[in-house]
């Protein structure tokens, strides 16, 4: 399917991926330059952004909506498929079936993917909902790791946390179990998050934030600054933007974009959906997005009105029927014209992904012995993400000149530190020299090249060294 609609999907999905931005970008975008996309997809790549929909993987079986989804759209945010509840149903099993659905399309269309979302107090299954204090801490830290670890490399952003935030005038966090664990809950999210996942862009996500004179937009912009202040590792803000009568949209809202971008993340409007969809609220909308180079993206929280969590607001770009509304032709038209302001160059992570560096050792100088041990030499490096009562430790094990055929390294831990999970390793020991060996799938290491496993704990790990056999 090399066609124009896949060459857009591309040159969008490129446009989140660091060099491909700049690249892309400077391609096709002159500024103040209308242009003629035919498609909420391809009108956005043009402007250096995405236009997005939220997707249940049920409705991937309805041909008339993957119709509209596959021609309109070149981003995807599961609805409800990455949460925790359908995640991690039982603690510590996994099931990713159904987002696997949606990613899985999404690649073969050439969509790039939001992540939605790592830690909530809603959507919690029953054995999280009844855990608290240093429990829940550490299986919320536990869920954040494992879930942006099995899905590395193919998320462009990730709501890591979402409506941390209270309602009203108050501008404090948002009571619930997790905030009890400790005021630090969020920043700890992030840490495990970008050492799971270094290559994805990291979000706070969040409702009622739209308008810059309330009190919660104020307290999640001072958290935002405070983050960036301290070198916790956030990159982006995502606005819900769900406008109704209670919670409209007002003028505002575009300095409320561009006080975000400021403090150095990039904005994304993440569910938007607008009461009766007024074309002339819509259009103002994305005309505030084109008008602020790091309002990067816009999603909207379904396709179809019948697709809604609101439906009784009908409050979509397409009618139940799978009809262009007059707020669709209002967006494309806007999406067309606009962008006087040029598209963000988007930055590349700031932890090289895991992949691609080159092998630590250098081949060898001297020929190698004739005969050669079963298995080569090898060499561990330790990286550490470390918060307050506990941390993160990814482990990468190269092999020397000849290939490995199994591997372990011991880590000694400082006293008060303790291991609480692995992955991709078997361990023996939590305290003290703590072992690790590969499992299966990681126990070939072709000469030169490097894995890599994990592993989570309490206490201060300090600066780890690793022996390598
Ligand atoms: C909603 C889904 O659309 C519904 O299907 C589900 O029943 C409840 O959650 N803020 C969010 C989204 O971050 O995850 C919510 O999605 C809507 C509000």
């Amino acid at each position: 399917m090399r066609n124009a609609k896949w060459r857009a999907a591309t040159k969008a999905a490129l446009a989140l991926t660091g060099a491909g931005a700049l690249a892309a970008s400077m391609a096709i975008f002159l500024p103040g330059t209308a242009s003629a996309g035919t498609t909420l997809g391809a009108s956005a790549a043009e402007k250096g952004r995405y236009f997005g929909t939220a997707v249940a993987a049920n409705r991937l079986s309805d041909g008339a909506y993957t119709t509209i989804l596959n021609r309109e759209f070149n981003s995807v945010t599961p609805e409800n498929e990455m949460k925790i509840d359908a995640t991690e149903p039982q603690q510590g099993q996994f099931t990713f079936t159904n987002a696997d659905r949606i990613v899985n399309h999404a690649r073969s269309q050439g969509m790039s993917v939001r992540g939605h979302t790592l830690a909530w107090h809603q959507q919690q299954p029953g054995w999280m909902q009844n855990m608290s204090g240093s429990a829940l801490r550490q299986a919320m830290l536990n869920h954040v790791t494992q879930v942006a670890t099995y899905y590395r490399g193919k998320i462009a952003a990730w709501d890591v946390v979402n409506e941390a935030f209270a309602d009203g005038s108050s501008g404090a966090r948002r009571d619930s179990n997790l905030q009890r664990t400790g005021n630090d809950w969020i920043e700890a999210a992030f840490r495990a998050a970008r050492a799971a996942d270094p290559g994805a862009k990291l979000c706070y996500n969040d409702y009622n934030t739209d308008n810059w004179t309330h009190a919660k937009t104020q307290a999640v912009y001072n958290m935002v600054r405070d983050f960036k202040s301290r070198g916790v590792p956030i990159d982006c803000v995502g606005l819900q933007s769900h406008f109704n009568n209670d919670s409209p949209y007002v003028s505002n809202y575009r300095t409320t974009l561009s006080s975000f971008a400021a403090l150095g993340v990039d904005v994304q409007i993440t569910e938007l959906d607008i009461q009766n969809a007024p074309a002339n609220t819509y259009r103002a909308v994305v005309e505030d997005c084109l008008a602020v180079p790091r309002c990067n993206g816009i999603t909207v929280w379904g396709i179809r009105d019948s697709d809604s969590w609101r439906s009784e607001q009908s409050p979509l770009l397409f009618t139940s029927g799978g009809a262009k509304k007059a707020a669709y032709d209002a967006v494309l038209a806007a999406l067309n014209a606009g962008g006087t302001t040029p598209p963000p160059t988007t930055a590349p992570p700031t932890t090289p992904p895991p992949t691609t560096a080159p092998p630590t050792t250098p081949p060898p100088t001297t020929p190698p012995p004739t005969t050669p041990p079963p298995t080569g030499s090898c060499t561990a490096t330790v990286s550490v993400n470390q918060w307050p009562g506990g941390f993160v430790a990814n482990v990468r094990v190269t092999a020397g000149s000849s290939a490995l055929n199994s591997w372990a390294t011991t880590i000694t831990l400082p006293s008060g530190a303790a291991v609480t999970n692995a992955w991709s390793a078997n361990r023996s020991g939590n305290s003290g020299t703590v072992r690790f060996t590969n499992v299966d799938y990681n126990s070939q290491v072709g000469a030169g090249q490097t894995i890599e496993f994990g592993f989570q704990g309490t206490g201060t790990a300090g600066n780890l060294s690793a022996t390598c056999a």
